[in-house]
């Protein structure tokens, strides 16, 4: 794949926003740093941008939404969240309880019942939102364990040939990622950024730290974590009385994807992990079809292993 780079004029933006609604990524600037943006809703956009980066574990993804108000369509509003929603449009970050009808893909999330959300300061980044209208997962547009980039050719230098187009906005102003605030439960510093912990601090009191927004599966993040009440064997097929989830050709009603393709895969993982669930019930087995351990397949087997782990 050859990927475009957009100037971000009125048909840039129109460009650039129905790649995302084809379920293509686009690199975007934001004030912080470039991120990859795809469909928040799209299962296979989402997969496509863990598969862009080469994450080897499904971390959740950031929320990018147009202003305020469409935080309420996606998410559970705290107490505080007028006062809080005065830093945007900028570089903050809201962890909040998701709505259970908030339709975005469950790779999103990384299947937890929180979802991270942010309206950037940036024009362009509006500007694709607006001419987007939807929800658009952003994480920053560096290969997983590189540096953040802050230029349209960094963008290039690490996912070039991996995702349609990347919008040129010239250099981003801030330069460090967005403040992660905790709201679920009492407020948390997950991760310092481009607002300062004081000026959180002056409309909630004193933080919590200690969170890593890199680690959320850290304790009592975990406990959310979707995993199914039977029990999971990998690697393996089923028994008579197990529900099979297959991976390429093979006798499995539930299969992640019969034509063994990584982004099918993951796209189906957690709602087949749900299905499984729901037909093997409580004490019942799910049986996982071997899955090869590499590109996608890393991040889809770790999320297999911890719902595998024993609880
Ligand atoms: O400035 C930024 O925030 C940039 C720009 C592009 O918006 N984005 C960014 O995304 O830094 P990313 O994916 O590199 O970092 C997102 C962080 C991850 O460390 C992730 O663990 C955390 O947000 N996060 C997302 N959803 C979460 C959740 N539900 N609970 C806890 N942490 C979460
Ligand atoms: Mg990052």
């Amino acid at each position: 794949m050859d990927t475009r780079l957009i100037l971000p004029d009125d048909a840039g933006l129109r460009d650039a926003a129905a790649i995302l609604r084809a379920g293509g990524l686009v690199g975007f600037p934001s004030e912080t740093v470039y991120g990859l943006g795809g469909d928040a809703r799209s299962d296979r956009a989402v997969a496509r941008i863990y598969e862009a980066k080469g994450r080897p574990s499904f971390n959740p993804l950031i929320v990018h939404l147009p202003d305020a108000e469409a935080v309420a369509r996606y998410a559970v509003l705290p107490a505080d969240f007028e006062r809080l929603a005065r830093f945007w449009p900028g570089p903050l970050t809201l962890v909040l309880p998701l709505r259970a009808d908030a339709g975005l893909s469950p790779l999103v999330t990384a299947g937890l019942d929180s979802v991270a959300v942010r309206v950037p300061a940036h024009p362009v980044t509006r500007g694709l939102l607006r001419a987007f209208g939807g929800p658009m997962a952003g994480p920053s547009a560096n290969p997983s364990g590189r540096i953040s980039p802050t230029r349209a050719a960094h963008v290039l230098d690490g996912l070039s040939g991996r995702i349609e187009a990347v919008l040129d906005g010239g250099p981003c102003a801030v330069g460090v990622e967005s403040t992660i605030l905790g709201l679920v439960g009492r407020p948390q510093l997950l991760r310092p950024g481009g607002v300062s912990a004081e000026a959180l601090e002056a409309v909630l009191g004193p933080l919590a730290t200690g969170g890593d927004a890199a680690k959320p599966s850290a304790p009592g993040q975990l406990l959310s974590h979707y995993a199914p009440r039977g029990r999971v064997r990998l690697n393996t097929r089923a028994t008579e009385h197990e529900v099979g989830i297959g991976f390429g050709p093979g006798p499995e009603a539930l299969n992640l994807s019969p034509a063994a393709d990584m982004v099918e895969a993951a796209a189906n993982l957690f709602h087949m992990l749900r299905l499984a669930d729901g037909q093997a019930g409580e004490g019942g087995t799910i049986a996982v079809a071997p899955i090869p351990d590499s590109g996608l397949g890393r991040a889809i087997n770790d999320r297999l292993r911890r719902a595998a782990a024993p609880r």
